[in-house]
């Protein structure tokens, strides 16, 4: 019988194990129009916490005893749609289960993609590559001779933000992450600086790998992050305001940046977005990343945890910083 994860409960801080139950989920009759998908891997994804909270946001929350959602690609196994066909690859938000079954127009068909497992269209093809491409290139405003701070530089979105600013002219990359191993792959793959925000203060870290300022900060986390790049942001400097990530545990309210003034004198650009408004330029970021990974210039690292039970694991362990590149469940 196929399975699903249920949320079993609303995390406290940070979530465990027992928030999540593991459930059979039946195999329903196909109504006209729906298809049955056999899950091949699924997203795990720092936003998925915040749904796990029963708070109004941008996405509705997670309900408690249903089942979780989410990216995912698997292939077609049954069909009642003219639109798609036994064995056609497809991406869809019915992650966290065995089996999907919705309707076909909510299936988006992919293409074959030599040379990459399916799984790329959950990040370097996939959501994470987009949020990187519009929150740098849209929100940011990034120019070629920009310098370009990134944090949680080693994930999915950071790792495509850096190289994609490299790839378009920045002067300088610089990104942070929390591990050295971390920090070594990301001089690997291009970032011209990299520090780890565990070893010391990320603001005198800044400063070392950044002496004539920044241009751009693509932020990831939020906090002493935030600040840091505030203070160290040239005049007219622009951030994209991407994610809070050192928040999303957080049982109190945090402290806001203590620089924010400086948005003033500086002529600062702070610049909130949600990916999922701007789908109009997954064409652009999908011409420039293929062309990119032909040409070897651009690298993508996948954490794989195997197993749908083990989903629950590897979605803490990715908030703990357990990834490098997209954090996946094989299933
Ligand atoms: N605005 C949008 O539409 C949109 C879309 C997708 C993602 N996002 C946001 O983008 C960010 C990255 O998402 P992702 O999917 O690419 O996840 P990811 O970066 O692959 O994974 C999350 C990473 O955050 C780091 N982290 C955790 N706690 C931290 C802390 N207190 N301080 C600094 N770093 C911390 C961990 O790496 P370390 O080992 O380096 O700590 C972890 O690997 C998240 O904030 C997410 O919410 C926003």
């Amino acid at each position: 019988m196929p399975r699903q994860i249920v949320l079993a409960s609303r995390p406290s801080g940070w979530p465990t194990p027992a928030n999540f139950t593991l459930t059979e989920a039946g195999r329903p009759e196909l109504a006209d129009g729906q298809v049955r998908v056999r899950n091949l891997f699924m997203s795990v994804d720092p936003y998925m916490r915040g749904r796990m909270n029963d708070v109004k946001s941008y996405v509705p929350p997670f309900q408690l005893g249903e089942p979780l959602e989410g990216g995912a690609v698997g292939t077609v196994i049954e069909t009642r749609s003219p639109d798609l066909a036994e064995g056609d690859l497809v991406l869809h938000v019915l992650g966290w289960r065995d089996e999907a079954v919705l309707p076909a127009r909510h299936a988006q068909k992919l293409p074959p993609v030599e040379g990459l497992s399916a799984s790329a269209f959950l990040g370097v093809l996939g959501m994470p590559a987009l949020t990187a491409y519009v929150g740098l290139f849209d929100m940011a405003a990034m120019k070629a001779g920009d310098v370009v701070f990134v944090s949680a530089a080693a994930g999915a979105v950071g790792s495509m933000a850096g190289q994609f600013a490299k790839l378009k002219g920045a002067s300088r990359v610089i990104g942070s992450a929390g591990s050295e191993d971390k920090v070594r792959w990301l001089r690997e793959i291009g970032f011209d600086a990299a520090f780890s925000y565990r070893t010391a203060p990320v603001l005198a870290q800044l400063r070392d790998a950044a002496p004539d300022g920044i241009d751009v900060y693509f932020d990831n986390v939020g906090a002493d992050h935030l600040d840091a790049a505030l203070i160290t942001l040239n005049n007219y400097g622009r951030v994209a305001m991407c994610g809070a990530i050192a928040h999303y545990n957080a049982t109190e309210p945090a402290a806001g940046p203590s620089s924010l003034n400086l948005v003033i004198s500086r002529r600062l650009t702070l610049r909130g977005f949600i990916v999922s408004d701007h789908w109009d330029r997954l064409p652009a970021m999908t011409a420039d990343v293929t062309a990119w990974l032909r040409e070897g210039k651009l690298q993508h690292a996948e954490t794989v945890v195997d197993g749908l039970e083990n989903a629950p694991a590897a979605f803490i362990d990715l908030l703990r910083g357990g990834n490098t590149g997209k954090m996946l469940v094989r299933i």
